[in-house]
Parts: structure tokens; C-alpha cells; sequence
């Protein structure tokens, strides 16, 4: 079951909470089970034992339809029981805490916990304050590791690796956790990155994580492998960072002008969800370039080695402590 590792490496971190602390062996390594499970998936095995008894629960303080679906799913695929908890209607609003919310979530008997909140570093607070894997589902503006994972996943399968390639992001890289993630893991794995929005929404420091940076879109149009589409942070905006969405859409919208000037294998990503109109119109979002969806394809099968990895870890304890 466990994918032919090309690192030979044995997965052995209990939490997923970023691309940043890991190795390009780690990151290989859940690119790898991540294949693995979808080439099961691919000849009928749609449903695998691997997760039996455990229960997995998705904390979500952030709305969410692809990573809280897929991870949903992603749990259901490999036996696990799930529970959903949403902060909207929750005890939450009668004064408990996030930390005794989540313990109390723990004390039900789940022991692996999904987690999406506004605030960077939330995950990072459950893992040291519970016995149960968390898996960070995206924090406030820091990182989105399994966003990041399926984005490099939907690369390597259309472009067979990472050396040579010069992946763009653009948008609104000041709030952008998909962008963090996909640094760490792009620049890890031998790709180049550029990034390309607004001086506004690009912070000062950027460079310093080995990246290029871009205010002109149409400067760099021509010369990348892929162009990843970054969506405004509106929720994450205290201010007014470019004049309207007409203007960011003319400057940085990936249009039919664009992609026609693009590569010929220009390969098209965008975390989503999308605003048709704004980042990239319809032209581009369904055209032959676009491997939006793919992306969210992968999204259950990154997911699937995600939940997997973290098990088999707390499995490895759980039998050493038994000695
Ligand atoms: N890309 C992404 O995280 O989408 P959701 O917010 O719908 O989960």
C-alpha cells in the first residue's frame, strides 16, 4: 500500500502543519503515496481499510468547500469515521475557548484533527496542546500545506518534475497562504518562482525566500511554465491595496490577450474558488490550459496520504509505548 517512495525515506512527524519545516524527501514522499493512492483509485479501489477505527474530525473556523470536502471524502476513502465541526452555531459563541473547543473534540475519541482558522499558527497551538495529529488546513495568512501539495502534484504530473521549470504566482502574495506554501515547496523541489501582483500586495521581504519578483504581468507572461492565479484576500484586507477590481483585472487578470501570448503549454492553476472576471475570465478558466480541476482531484488524494502518513505514525507509537 505504501507508495514506492523514491527517497526510501519513512514518514515520521505526527502534524502536517507546513511546506517550510519540510524535506524535499518529506515533500516527495506525500507526492508519492499521494500517486500511489490515485492509481489505486484509477484500477477500482475506491475504498481502502487503511484508516479503520479512527476517527478523524474537521475543524473548520474558516468557510471552505474543496479542502473541507476532500478531506471529508479523503477520511471516508480510508475507512475513518468522521465528524464535522463548524464555529458557526458552535459553544464558541458562549465563551469557550478554541484550545477547550478542540479538547473537548479530542475527548470523543478523535485522533486525527483537520484544521482551518483566520489566525496564523492556530494548528500550531492544538498540536501543542492535544495528543491527536493535527493537519493544518490553512491559517490566516501563513500556510495551506495541502494546497500547496496538490498544486505541486497537478505540476509534476502534467510536467514530470520540477528542475528547468519557472513557476509564476500571481496576485495578492501579502495574505496569500497557498502562496507560502507553494514557495517552500516549488523552490524546495528545484523550481524557480517568480511572483507578480501589485507592490501593494507583495511583501517587502519576499526575496529573501529565493524568489523573483514581478509587477508586470505581461513582462513575464511569456517566459513561464506555469502561471498560478492567486485570488484577492478580500476577508484579509484592512485596507484598500490597488484602486478597483476593474483596474487589478486589467493589470493582473489572466485574460484570452494573455494567454495567447502565454507558452504554448502554459500550464493555468488557481487554488480557488475563482472569480471569473478578476484573476482570470472564463476563456482562460475553461480553456485548454487549465488544470483547475485536476487540482481539485488531487486535492483528495494528497489528502488521502496526509491522513494516512499521520496515522501510521501515531500507530508506530502507540506500539512502541505497548513494549
Ligand atoms: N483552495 C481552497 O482552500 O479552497 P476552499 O477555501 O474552498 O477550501
Amino acid at each position: 500500500m505504501d507508495s514506492a517512495s523514491s527517497t526510501g525515506l519513512e514518514w515520521t512527524r505526527p502534524h502536517l502543519l507546513g511546506l517550510q519545516e519540510l524535506s524535499a524527501a518529506e515533500i516527495l514522499l506525500l507526492l508519492d503515496q499521494a500517486a500511489e493512492f490515485k492509481r489505486l483509485h484509477g484500477a477500482g479501489e475506491t475504498k481502502l481499510d487503511l484508516l479503520k477505527g479512527v476517527t478523524v474530525g474537521n475543524l473548520f473556523f474558516e468557510p471552505s468547500t474543496r479542502t473541507r470536502t476532500s478531506f471529508s471524502l479523503a477520511a471516508k476513502r480510508l475507512s475513518a469515521d468522521t465528524v464535522d465541526f463548524s464555529s458557526s452555531g458552535s459553544s464558541l459563541s458562549k465563551g469557550e475557548t478554541f484550545v477547550d473547543t478542540a479538547r473537548n473534540i479530542e475527548a470523543m475519541g478523535v485522533t486525527q484533527m483537520v484544521v482551518r482558522h483566520s489566525s496564523s499558527g492556530a494548528p500550531h497551538l492544538l498540536a501543542t496542546h492535544l495528543a491527536a495529529g493535527i493537519v493544518n488546513a490553512g491559517d490566516g495568512t501563513h500556510e495551506h500545506p495541502t494546497q500547496g501539495l496538490l498544486d505541486l502534484m497537478t505540476i509534476r504530473e502534467h510536467r514530470g518534475g520540477f528542475q528547468g521549470l519557472t513557476v509564476a504566482l500571481v496576485g495578492d502574495i501579502l495574505h496569500s497562504r497557498v502562496a507560502r506554501s507553494n514557495i517552500w515547496g516549488l523552490t524546495k523541489l528545484g523550481a524557480k518562482v517568480v511572483v507578480c501582483g501589485p507592490a501593494t500586495l507583495i511583501p517587502p521581504y519576499i526575496e529573501q525566500l529565493g524568489v523573483r519578483v514581478s509587477y508586470d504581468l505581461d513582462e513575464i507572461v511569456g517566459e513561464v511554465d506555469v502561471i498560478n492565479l492567486l485570488r484577492i484576500q478580500a476577508e484579509r484586507q484592512r485596507s484598500a491595496f490597488f484602486p478597483s477590481i476593474y483596474e487589478y483585472a486589467h493589470f493582473f487578470g489572466m485574460n484570452g490577450d494573455r494567454i495567447r501570448r502565454a507558452r504554448h503549454d502554459v500550464l493555468i492553476l488557481a487554488p480557488g474558488p475563482i472569480n471569473r472576471g478578476v484573476e482570470l475570465t472564463p476563456e482562460v478558466a475553461d480553456g485548454p490550459h487549465s488544470v483547475i480541476l485536476d487540482q481539485v482531484t488531487n486535492g483528495l488524494f494528497v489528502r488521502m496520504a496526509s491522513l494516512y502518513l499521520l496515522h501510521r505514525v501515531s500507530q508506530r507509537g502507540a506500539r512502541l509505548a505497548a513494549r
